[in-house]
């Protein structure tokens, strides 16, 4: 009799093959490697400037997606009200995806392990592809980024490289927590959206479904539970960028 196959966290990248004889396809994970001892984080000529082409791409380079999300429908004709309404929310998830790139970099700078590093720089990846959907949807709806991008930038990819210095598993302990938080704010803005707007629903839906696989890969990689009040003040950073994103 054929075994019973596990749920296996939705992501993109393929990963390590699931148990032999189960009838399920290969668990796909943003992490591919065993978790090795500590190594001294990779300040290499090479990294540092990495990680400075990076913010500039993240900040000033127009983003470029890889794929687009699945079955986009075409934009509908939106009123002023709600055609703002769209603009604010998708400027907030723009500025949401700007400070997942800088946390993830920041991560990966300071990464105590290649396999955590990989696993960061490859999220990141997918984050791009939530960057570039963002902005491109803002361009249809003739409005503007945020102009507080770099400060939002320079938070998070400091937050990120603290956490990192500290520990892979507390690294990732951040990742779990922000998606858990980028989650929650999805779901508020899918509830938030004007019902004829398909293709901004669809946009958010999709990362909406990805930032899930990516709390779950970071679980299964290690993830250390943060500290409640770390969690709290997470939250509150949360808070202040998607309301005053929303608006500046
Ligand atoms: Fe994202
Ligand atoms: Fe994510």
């Amino acid at each position: 009799m054929a075994r019973k196959c596990t749920q296996a966290p939705p992501g993109l990248q393929k990963g390590r093959s699931g148990e032999a004889g189960a009838t399920c396809p290969r668990p796909p994970t943003l992490y591919n490697g065993t978790m090795p001892g500590p190594q001294p984080p990779d300040f290499s000529l090479d990294s540092l400037l990495r990680a400075a082409d990076n913010a500039l791409r993240a900040l000033f380079a127009p983003a470029r997606a890889s794929r687009a999300p699945p079955d986009l429908p075409e934009a509908a004709p939106l009123g002023e009200t709600d055609r703002r309404l769209v603009a604010g929310l998708m400027r907030v998830n723009h500025a949401g995806e700007i400070a997942a790139q800088a946390l993830y970099h920041g991560q990966a700078l300071m990464a105590r392990s290649d396999a955590t590093r990989q696993f960061l720089l490859r999220a990141a990846a997918e984050e791009g592809d939530h960057l570039a959907w963002c902005e491109q949807r803002l361009r249809e709806l003739a409005d503007r980024t945020s102009l507080l991008n770099p400060f939002w930038y320079a938070g998070a990819f400091a937050i990120g490289a603290t956490a990192a210095a500290l520990s892979d598993r507390l690294s990732l302990g951040f990742v779990r927590e922000t998606e858990r938080q980028v989650e929650g704010h999805l779901a508020e803005h899918l509830v938030r959206l004007p019902a004829q707007d398909t293709r901004s629903r669809r946009i958010l839906e999709t990362m909406q479904r990805e930032e899930t696989g990516h709390a779950q890969a970071a679980q299964a990689a290690g993830a250390e539970e943060l500290p409640p009040p770390l969690r709290a003040l997470m939250g509150l950073a949360s808070k202040l960028m998607t309301r005053s994103a929303y608006w500046v």
